[in-house]
């Protein structure tokens, strides 16, 4: 398969073993370090600490969904689609990446952000914008189940009747096409690890959408590595758990793999004392502060900041041994710090 650009790949992953199309956009393998400074920071019984940097994934400020949006605006271009439409929060890091994914692909692209515009643009939705993107402000904060879904088949429909080719991406990338992309990483990590003849016992993410989780559970299955995943929430309490369950199935089934995955695999935690998505608290301050100024490594407030400082709360609190080794990964989210400076500062 060749796009306009003569640059779709078509080819067989190994994990994977599907033929699924695929464009190039992220910069992989992203690297994996040490995180001794930190370490040291956190005291004697810190487990060792390792990164994988999918904050470098390159395009537009990288970030997970990169991975994902190979997968999914691959399969777009296959429909022969010209406009993509997405959905997420005013400072969606998913929403920047796909406008991003469109620019490069020749793509029009249509963003509906939650609420209101509003007085100030920075961070994401500046970058949305110096991208290129239309956006369409959904008017309130929050929607009942659903109605997010009926706007983007609204906004489709509206596309048709002006004779665009709208391809509709659910929020995150988060289905069984977009969930590839973490299946191939895990893949990525394990052979960096066995490259380094470095073993680990946990991997610690930021689970949002659910479509990262899901592709390393699943990758991890089809690689039999027993490696435990936990997913740290920032959304999504009470729903998540069956988004993951039902995901897996769906992207089980999609690729007819032959896997079993129980909930007994699903790890799901939420950082003791925290509060609802976007809401900023002395454990991400902490925590951002912590890895800049030993690492020199960004993390932002709403994802990573909330993930490291769950992880760093469990250290603390002796839930980790210090024989183990645990990777953080780092899904990105650096252009959505600079929309809460005030609150990342504590002014
Ligand atoms: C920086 C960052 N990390 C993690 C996530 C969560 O990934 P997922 O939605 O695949 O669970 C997101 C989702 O928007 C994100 O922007």
């Amino acid at each position: 398969m060749q796009s306009t650009h003569g640059e779709m790949i078509n080819h067989r992953d190994s994990v994977l073993a599907h033929d699924i199309s695929r464009i190039p956009l992220a910069f992989l393998p992203t690297p994996l370090e040490e995180l001794h400074n930190l370490r040291q920071l956190l005291g004697d019984n810190c487990p060792r600490l390792l990164i994988k940097r999918d904050d470098q994934t390159g395009l537009a400020t990288g970030g997970n969904k990169v991975r994902k949006l190979e997968y999914v605006v691959g399969d777009a271009l296959t429909t022969g689609a010209n406009t993509v439409i997405t959905t997420g929060s005013a400072q969606s890091n998913h929403c920047r990446q796909t406008a991003a994914t469109a620019a490069k692909y020749g793509l029009d692209c249509v963003l509906l952000l939650r609420g209101h515009e509003p007085e100030h643009i920075n961070g994401n939705l500046l970058l949305d914008k110096l991208l290129g993107a239309t956006i369409r402000w959904s008017g309130k904060p929050q929607h009942p189940t659903g109605e997010i879904d009926a706007m983007l088949h609204t906004i489709a429909d509206e596309l048709r009747e002006e004779g665009k080719k709208p391809y509709i991406i659910p929020l995150g990338a988060s289905n069984p096409i977009g969930t590839a992309g973490y299946i191939n990483a895990i893949e990525e990590v394990y052979h960096q690890l066995q490259a380094m003849n470095t073993s680990i016992d946990r991997i610690i993410f930021l689970s949002g959408s659910g479509g990262t989780h899901v592709g390393m559970l699943i990758g991890a299955k089809l690689l039999g590595w027993d490696v435990r995943l936990e997913g740290i929430m920032n959304s999504g309490f009470e729903t998540l758990p069956a988004k993951i369950v039902k995901l897996t199935h769906d992207t089980i089934e999609h690729y007819n793999f032959d896997i079993n995955v129980t909930e007994n695999d699903i790890h799901l935690l939420a950082a003791a004392g925290t509060h609802s998505y976007g809401v900023v608290t002395d454990l991400e301050r902490n925590a951002i502060r912590k890895i800049a100024q030993s690492e020199g490594i960004i993390v932002d407030p709403v994802y990573t900041g909330r993930a490291l400082g769950g992880l760093m709360q469990r250290i603390q609190s002796g839930e980790y041994s210090s024989d183990e080794a645990i990777l953080f990964w780092h899904t990105g989210g650096t252009s959505g710090l600079f929309a809460k400076a005030d609150d990342v500062l504590g002014n």
